[in-house]
């Protein structure tokens, strides 16, 4: 796994950004697969912002999210599938139809098959990564086992407590998401990980302190994949520094 520490947040996402770039300009329909949350804000202004001076293509490219709470559809400002409208898939020439979310408010068999049989057509190009503080990776919450297909997941206490910013009350975060398995992750030609700030930084010490895999610390599976760029800024290393 390569690290790179860049010096804030706005580089870190310009980093981010230009390997999508990267990736587009070689493949131009290549298949992204995208997270949400705060950590991905900043590189799809990035995107964007490049999109606008034309350094950016995206009618071929073909994206695939992470996961979906269950409950809320793509018009519900909380949902995953509002938020990628808003930072990105609005700002950009994307196509409807090459865009994959999983509906919330669907039948969750359904949207669960319709990913993994996406995701059984081909492997991800390049995939960005958040992290929990609890280690998670999409939704894959610490547990005694990985999941390898999409499934249905119970969110975890602190993941519901870390959501409950985007939310009036602690008890309109929905408890349950349709998320990624391992397989899809880690099938992805290449992985970046990206987390700022030191909430993050228990989780990425941990994850760079050894050299085990547990389901204990979900993104500990990203050691088994060839080609993991993991982006921090200097406010997290220094946390694992000086712990
Ligand atoms: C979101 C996702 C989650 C987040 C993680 C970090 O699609 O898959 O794993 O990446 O919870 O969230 P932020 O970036 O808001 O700290």
């Amino acid at each position: 796994m390569k690290l790179i520490i860049a010096e804030n947040y706005n580089e870190g996402s310009r980093k981010i950004a230009d390997l999508f770039e990267a990736v587009i300009a070689e493949k131009k329909d290549a298949f992204l697969g995208l997270a949400t949350g705060s950590t991905p804000e900043g590189m799809y202004k990035c995107l964007a912002e490049d999109f606008n001076a034309g350094k950016v293509d995206f009618s071929e490219v073909h994206t695939i999210n992470l996961d979906e709470y269950l409950g809320p559809d793509r018009s519900h400002p909380q949902s995953f599938g509002y938020f990628m409208d808003k930072h990105l898939f609005s700002k950009v020439n994307i196509k409807q139809e090459n865009i994959m979310l999983v509906d919330g408010a669907g039948k969750a068999e359904d949207e669960i098959k319709k990913y993994d049989s996406r995701l059984g057509e081909e492997p991800i190009d390049i995939l960005i990564l958040g992290i929990g503080e609890n280690g998670h990776i999409g939704f894959n919450e610490p547990a005694d086992f990985f999941v390898a297909g999409t499934h249905i997941t119970e969110l975890a206490e602190e993941t519901i407590q870390a959501n409950s910013r985007f939310f009036e009350n602690i008890e309109d975060v929905p408890q349950k998401a349709v998320t990624m398995g391992m397989a899809g992750i880690t099938n992805a030609k290449k992985i970046v990980l990206a987390a700022f700030g030191k909430k993050k930084a228990g989780a990425i010490k941990k994850l760079l302190s050894d050299d085990k895999v547990s389901p204990k610390l979900p993104c500990s599976i990203l050691k088994l994949c060839r080609d993991v760029t993991i982006v921090v800024d200097k406010e997290l290393y220094r946390c694992i520094e000086n712990e």
